[in-house]
């Protein structure tokens, strides 16, 4: 697994010739920040020997390269979930690759049910700490080389830059919610009282991705930064509407990109 993951990197940083300082991961829909990189170059993953192939319908996952904030940014659009039939070891795959290029940091997101009866559809969540339900990637013999047996998991979201994300909404007039991402398996969305059940273990959220991932990078070390946008809310009896939705992500989308790029520049 070490070899391929360094093979895959070498491959990689052979092609683009840019090291990067900070890895994002962004969730499916939330692609518009790419608009905002200065690209240097972008590599479908398809190229990429040993990566997953991606299911993803409708668009192609690359790997994009460039600035962002005035930092070396790679950017993965579209990422691979546990419930696609992807081990867990498949869908941190590209982490690992990603801190082999050379990155320091972390950033991710997602899209998620707000499980907080005070959220709503369209609020932008910090993620402060999470509880992760699908399989551990770190099953299995120890890579040492990557990180130890037993990674602690305290302060799994970097406090610092938590406290710095709160000083940059406020000057972007952005409010921000804070709470816990539970990590679910999915596909199915949630039962009402599987809501219910997040809720009461101390979940603010409900998504199907980013534990894995989140994990893979704790245990390498590495710092990492996480928003969930709120897209439903699923202890609400009403069913969403689906255009007002799709506005409110969209609009969450915008916000989200500002906060990272004047976190990603002030770091
Ligand atoms: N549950 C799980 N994943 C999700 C949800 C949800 O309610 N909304 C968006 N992704």
């Amino acid at each position: 697994m070490l070899e391929k993951i360094k093979r895959t990197a070498q491959f990689v940083a052979d092609k683009v010739q840019f090291k990067p300082q900070v890895g994002i991961i962004l969730g499916t829909g939330l692609g518009g920040l790419v608009e905002h990189i200065e690209v240097h170059a972008s590599v479908d993953y398809s190229e990429i020997p040993d990566f997953p192939v991606s299911t993803v319908e409708g668009h192609r996952g690359r790997l994009i390269f460039g600035m962002l904030g005035g930092k070396r940014v790679v950017a993965m659009q579209g990422r691979f979930h546990y419930y696609e039939g992807y081990t867990p070891q498949q869908v941190v795959f590209p982490v690992r690759v990603m801190k082999f290029l050379g990155i320091e940091t972390l950033f991710v997101s997602n899209a998620s049910g707000g499980v907080n009866p005070t959220f709503r559809t369209g609020d932008l969540m910090v993620i402060t700490d999470h509880i992760n339900l699908i399989p551990n990637p770190l099953v299995g013999p120890n890579i040492k080389e990557l990180g130890t047996r037993f990674p602690d998991m305290h302060h799994c979201y970097d406090p610092r830059l938590i406290e710095l994300a709160g000083q940059v909404a406020a000057r972007q007039g952005v409010e921000l919610r804070y709470g816990v991402y539970v990590g679910g398996t999915g596909p199915t969305f949630e039962t009402q009282a599987e809501y219910r059940y997040y809720l009461n273990i101390g979940g603010d959220a409900a998504g199907m991705s980013t534990t894995p991932e989140v994990i893979a990078a704790r245990h390498m070390g590495l710092p990492v930064f996480g928003i969930s946008i709120i897209t439903n809310c699923g202890l609400s009896e009403e069913k969403g509407d689906h255009e007002d939705v799709q506005k409110q992500g969209a609009r969450a989308e915008k916000k989200m990109t500002a906060l990272f790029t004047e976190l990603i520049a002030g770091m």
